[in-house]
């Protein structure tokens, strides 16, 4: 745990709406802030930083909310130990190094220091000259040139069980942190090992430079092709895009998204180095987000086979879903970019990568695939087709462009297909409200409730817990009068997750007199944080009389409490309906 003086630092020197703004264009409102929220995406702003007191944000429309430290914790993708790190490097403070690191566990900065000595190890075994199969491997096999393989630091792990083990053992590493670092394995008779052998090794690193992982390819036909470093407190393969921390420096408006290290390595080699690859696992939307902060467009460049475009076609939903524009370049003649440029050279890869075409040429290309237009039956569907497409465009500019490509290449009257185009925007429209109103309705009635799953057994009681926990939030003082009067005690809350929420201000407030949210954000996920920061501002209407309020909450939850034995009729009817669904 961090020592709370340094966690109240970091907050006080990092404002809220300051380090909101660096990803939000907030406006004022009134003594508030608001904007588009960068964790769902919406047209009108519900995303609102509330300035008093230690500072909040709360979207009203996807419930992310919570303090600066959760903003970060959502926003970079961090854990709360590295959120806090980002932000004092972001505040210029220095964490005590023992701090950031919890009992028992290796801390980050330990497996990443000694990943940087086992990088630094299996580049000196590449190009000792002692293992001259390696680099010609990568030389002649792959053609990297020299420069290339120091750029991205390649290195080669011997085919020994114990060279990596003993030197860092020199440096001073334990077993047990080479174990927690992934480095080493221990066997059934208790002999600890490297767990890379024979094989090249590419270093993954952070974007901040940090080596956090490894990759190991074999030099032949042998399997697994790869093996690479399982998750450690230094590396979160779902988070990780290989090569980001070259790509996000050039500021480019667009990066290619590539299936394997070994195609970006190739990529940048043949100069660009705007080219990234996600880590032996298909591409995630904490993948898609983090592409988002650094780039505008993403040209995905998969394996030529089946299941690469498939994946290609998956990529592309995540990523124009998080607002990426998206385009998909499929490499004709080769069975992945690497082997492309390799054939036929990195001119004609930079034509392709011109003509990769947008989503909208992308789909509009299978629309007429699929359907022969030369058949009217079949050119109506095709352009009913299209104009479904077309009205999935949120811009009008853009959609008009694409209803003048599309009449042309289908041969329809524009006028007919924008009024097509119109007439499925309003269904559209239709559609969502409703949805929506769906969505309002059964989050009312506790489906759906992730973070609180209790709260469908009653949701009567829940409600009143939350009014309460919110008011407690929003005036901590009230909870002296709480403790005095003994009428609310942790057992008095009914769900699990309330009750949770309740021991943990009160532990807060007995310790420190007062109510830090930075020391609740601890205790609590990015989601769940949301959640608690919800009930806070949603009750900010009701605090001018907050203690009747709170009364009147408390003599609720009692009653509930006593009479509360229908519970497990409510249960067994939703798991009736909840069978039934099933079937
Ligand atoms: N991968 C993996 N384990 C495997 C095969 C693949 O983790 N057994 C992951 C690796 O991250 C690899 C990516 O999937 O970078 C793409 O795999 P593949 O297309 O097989 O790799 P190539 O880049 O074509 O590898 P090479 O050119 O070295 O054959
Ligand atoms: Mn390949």
């Amino acid at each position: 745990m961090i020592d709370r003086r340094v966690v109240e630092e970091i907050k006080y020197r990092n404002d809220i709406r300051d380090v909101i703004s660096q990803y939000v264009t907030l406006k004022r409102a009134g003594s508030n802030y608001n904007g588009l929220c960068p964790f769902h995406s919406e047209k009108t702003p519900s995303f609102t930083v509330f300035t008093a007191g230690e500072g909040n944000f709360y979207c009203f429309g996807c419930g992310a909310g919570g303090d600066v430290v959760t903003f970060v914790m959502r926003a970079e993708n961090l854990d709360y130990p590295s959120a806090l790190e980002f932000l004092a490097k972001r505040a210029g403070i220095d964490i005590p190094e023992d701090s950031a690191k919890s009992q028992g566990e290796v801390s980050r900065t330990r497996v990443m220091d000694m990943n940087r000595e086992a990088a630094r190890f299996f580049h000196a075994t590449l190009v000792s000259g002692n293992y001259p199969e390696a680099l010609s491997y990568l030389r002649d096999k792959r053609a990297f040139p020299p420069a290339l393989i120091r750029h991205f630091g390649l290195g080669f792990a011997p085919n020994e069980w114990g060279s990596l083990v003993k030197h860092l053992k020199s440096k001073h590493f334990s077993e047990e942190e080479m174990i927690a670092a992934n480095l080493a394995a221990k066997s059934a008779k208790g002999t600890v090992y490297d767990v890379f052998r024979n094989r090249i090794i590419v270093p993954i690193l952070d974007i901040n430079g940090n080596v956090v992982a490894f990759g190991g390819r074999v030099m032949d036909d042998s399997k697994p092709k790869y093996l690479n470093s399982t998750d450690t407190p230094a590396f979160k393969k779902r988070r990780t895009l290989f090569a980001l921390n070259f790509a996000k420096d050039l500021c480019a408006e667009r990066m290619i998204l590539c299936e394997g290290y070994m195609d970006v390595i190739a990529l940048h080699g043949a100069g660009f180095s705007n080219a990234i690859a996600t880590l032996g696992t298909a591409i995630t939307e904490e993948h898609a987000r983090l592409m988002k902060r650094y780039t505008k467009e993403v040209v995905i460049c998969y394996d030529a086979d089946e299941a690469g475009q498939r994946a290609a076609d998956k990529a592309f939903s995540l990523l124009s879903e998080v607002g990426l524009e998206t385009k998909i370049l499929k490499v004709e003649g080769a069975k992945d970019p690497d082997e492309y440029i390799k054939k036929y050279g990195a001119g004609k890869f930079k034509l392709l990568l011109e003509g990769s075409r947008t989503r909208f040429d992308f789909k509009l290309g299978s629309i007429l695939e699929k359907h022969d237009i030369t058949v009217p039956l079949e050119k109506i569907r095709a352009a009913d087709e299209a104009a479904e497409l077309i009205a999935g465009f949120y811009s009008a500019v853009e959609r008009d462009i694409y209803i003048d490509t599309a009449a042309r290449k289908l041969s329809v009257p524009t006028d007919t297909l924008k009024a097509d185009v119109q007439q499925k925007i309003r269904s559209r429209q239709k559609k969502e409200n409703k949805e929506e109103l769906r969505r309002v309705m059964s989050e009312s009635a506790g489906y759906g409730n992730r973070t609180n799953p209790d709260y469908v057994r009653n949701p009567a009681a829940a409600s009143a817990e939350e009014t309460i926990l919110g008011l407690i939030l929003y005036s901590p003082e009230l909870l002296g009068g709480i403790e005095a009067s003994g009428e609310l005690r942790e057992e008095t809350f009914q769900t699990e997750f309330n009750r949770r929420v309740f021991a943990a201000i009160r532990a807060i407030y007995n310790d420190h007199q007062t109510l830090e949210e930075g020391l609740l954000s601890e205790r609590f996920t990015p989601e769940e944080m949301g959640r608690i920061i919800g009930m806070k501002v949603r009750r900010t209407a009701l605090t001018n009389n907050g203690e009747d309020v709170l009364k009147e909450c408390i003599a609720r939850l009692q009653n509930a409490r006593t009479k509360g034995n229908n519970i497990e009729d409510i249960e067994d009817i939703l798991g009736a309906k909840r069978r039934k669904q099933n079937e």
